[in-house]
């Protein structure tokens, strides 16, 4: 069914694809987050959002004793449960549902996201609408990070600039969790967000960088949060 097949390396790792233009296929923050996964091995892994299962197959990979890996789309949740068997990580278990609802009462040493932030004034794709400031999705994550994390868990999570990267420093903060930037990078607009530039330019807390030839770009940084004790 699924035809078109890529690789992605991650450090030493190689992870196999299939594509589906239904499904998000992992770009520069999913690579990114990807190379900030350190796990000592065995830990119980949560990757809510997973796409094509891309975060939750590294994970693994690295040694994760169990990972679960949810998505709102039910292409997605196809997707990823067909490439974490092309990947032979079968330890991942593929769940459909909304943020926490396909993991409640459950606890994780580890939880990744990489969570949808394109602001827009109108719905996008389920893959990229953060809601008209971008942060719908992003903060509903933080929000119930704790009640899903084991004493000691972390929360590997990303924010671009056009979001407010300072936005979610502070809410790590109020919520009790202190953190650290693990990871950085500087991408340029693609097609979409160069329609949205009028508008992310009005939004309070977007910040936009230009690069040596005035492409607009954004920065993404890698938050690891970890509970207050
Ligand atoms: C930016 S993509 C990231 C996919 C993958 N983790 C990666 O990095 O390549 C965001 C993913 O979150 C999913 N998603 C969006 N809203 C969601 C929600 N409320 N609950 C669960 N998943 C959601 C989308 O379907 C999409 O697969």
């Amino acid at each position: 069914m699924y035809k078109k097949l890529t690789t992605i390396r991650v450090g030493n790792l190689t992870v196999n694809l299939y594509e589906d233009k239904r499904v998000y296929r992992p770009l520069a923050v999913s690579k990114l987050i990807a190379s900030c996964i350190s796990l000592k091995g065995g830990e119980r892994v949560l990757d809510l959002g997973t796409g094509s299962g891309f975060l939750a197959i590294v994970a693994s990979k690295l040694g994760a004793g169990s990972c679960v890996a949810t998505d709102v789309s039910p292409a997605a949740v196809a997707m990823a449960k067909l490439n974490a068997e092309l990947n032979n990580a079968h330890n991942i278990e593929v769940r459909q549902g909304n943020l926490y609802e396909p993991v409640e009462h459950e606890l994780f040493d580890l939880i990744i996201s990489n969570p949808p932030m394109t602001p827009s004034p109108k719905p996008l794709k389920v893959e990229t609408y953060g809601g008209a400031d971008g942060r719908m999705v992003l903060d509903a994550i933080l929000k119930g990070a704790r009640e899903h994390l084991r004493p000691g868990g972390k929360l590997l999570i990303p924010t671009v600039s056009i979001v407010g990267i300072d936005i979610t420093a502070s809410m790590l903060a109020r919520l009790g969790m202190s953190y650290r930037c693990v990871g950085y990078a500087l991408v340029p607009f693609g097609r979409l967000l160069r329609g949205l530039e009028s508008y992310i330019l009005k939004l309070p807390n977007a910040s936009i960088v230009y690069d040596k030839c005035m492409r607009p770009c954004w920065t993404a940084v890698v938050f690891e949060a970890r509970l207050l004790a």
